[in-house]
């Protein structure tokens, strides 16, 4: 080895999906082309030091969140260096000391897992290249991600970036594409207000929502419409249309959770407050002509996109009429990164 230790840090932003990955196959792979944009303030950083240990031949590793153990991710690491160490052959021979930090707080119904398993992705790479001398490349970088989190795999780069095959060239299943020089400049800057309507935990997690589109009454014509959709997103961003981009954004969250409450078993993650907090973004849209819609992952929490050169009056219309419907008043305020 080139090195038997050291210490790498690597952070990595969350990301927010327009057209949504929902429903997968063996291994990670999703059963929909997704296109996503990074964000600027919700990062994790990963910081890992790494020691040789010649006598050692299986994983070896510490891993402290925000200072605590947390024996549940320490399981999910496992299967995540199972799937990855043919890659890195080295990984059975090195102690890993792994500590990981957010920036946005971890009861704000944030998804971290895209920016977890991106940062660490990211850090695995550059240990790496450290102790063999070889750089991995970007696809290895992001399809990493994918093996850990499939979101996750759209946040090992900025800006707009592809999942899926898609008959958009050079989409594919097994890492992200980044578009960015394709996107109309009024998309670059596009603006992000997460209204934290609930922080609980939700009582469906999303590895169980994925299962449940395997046997989905409605999981072809899902897939064609994600098709779909993908192609005209595409359409919308290189052409800095709002209005088709906003169709797409708000048909593509209420599908998601539509195919949520239709599976078998059905559930509801939405709250009373985020269908309020829709009908007002929509009567806001409709009186004031300004180009403000919703998205929604898989939770109650409402994104607020809007173009940049709009923030001002957004951001008084959130704070006047749609703060009060968040948990402690909570949101926060981010954009592309
Ligand atoms: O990466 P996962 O398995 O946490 O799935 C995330 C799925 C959604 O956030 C609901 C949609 C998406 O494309 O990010």
């Amino acid at each position: 080895y080139k090195q038997e230790n050291g210490v790498v840090t690597k952070s990595s932003p969350a990301n927010i999906a327009i057209v949504k990955y929902w429903g997968k196959r063996a291994v990670q792979l999703p059963l929909n082309p997704s296109i996503s944009f990074s964000l600027k303030n919700c990062i994790t950083t990963t910081k890992i030091k790494y020691t040789l240990n010649k006598e050692l031949n299986d994983y070896s590793f510490n891993f402290l969140f925000e200072n605590k153990s947390n024996s549940k991710f320490e399981e999910k690491l496992l299967q995540f260096f199972k799937r990855i160490d043919h890659f890195i052959p080295w990984l059975k021979h090195f102690h890993l000391n792994i500590e990981s930090s957010n920036t946005f707080p971890h009861s704000s119904g944030i998804a971290s897992s895209a920016s977890s398993y991106s940062a660490l992705a990211k850090a695995l790479a550059e240990i790496h290249l450290q102790i063999t001398g070889v750089t991995l490349p970007q696809t290895v970088v992001s399809e990493f991600a994918r093996l850990g989190s499939g979101s996750a795999c759209r946040s090992t780069q900025e800006g707009w970036n592809i999942w899926g095959d898609s008959s958009f060239e050079g989409s594919n299943d097994q890492y992200a594409l980044e578009i960015n020089p394709l996107v109309h400049e009024s998309f670059m800057s596009i603006q992000d207000t997460v209204l934290i309507v609930s922080n609980q935990q939700k009582a469906i997690s999303s590895t169980k929502g994925h299962q449940l589109m395997e046997n989905h009454p409605y999981k072809e014509a899902r897939i064609q419409q994600a098709n779909k959709n993908t192609i005209q997103l595409i359409e919308a961003l290189k052409n800095g249309d709002w209005d088709l981009f906003i169709e797409i954004a708000e048909l593509e969250a209420l599908s998601l959770h539509g195919l949520m409450m239709s599976s078998s078993p059905g559930y509801t993650l939405l709250l009373p407050n985020s269908l309020t907090i829709i009908s007002k973004i929509r009567e806001f849209r409709a009186s004031s002509k300004i180009p403000v819609c919703f998205t929604i992952d898989a939770g109650p929490n409402i994104h607020v996109l809007y173009p940049e050169s709009n923030k001002n009056e957004v951001l008084e219309f959130i704070e006047r009429d749609l703060k009060k419907y968040c948990i402690n008043n909570l949101l926060i305020k981010d954009s592309i990164a």
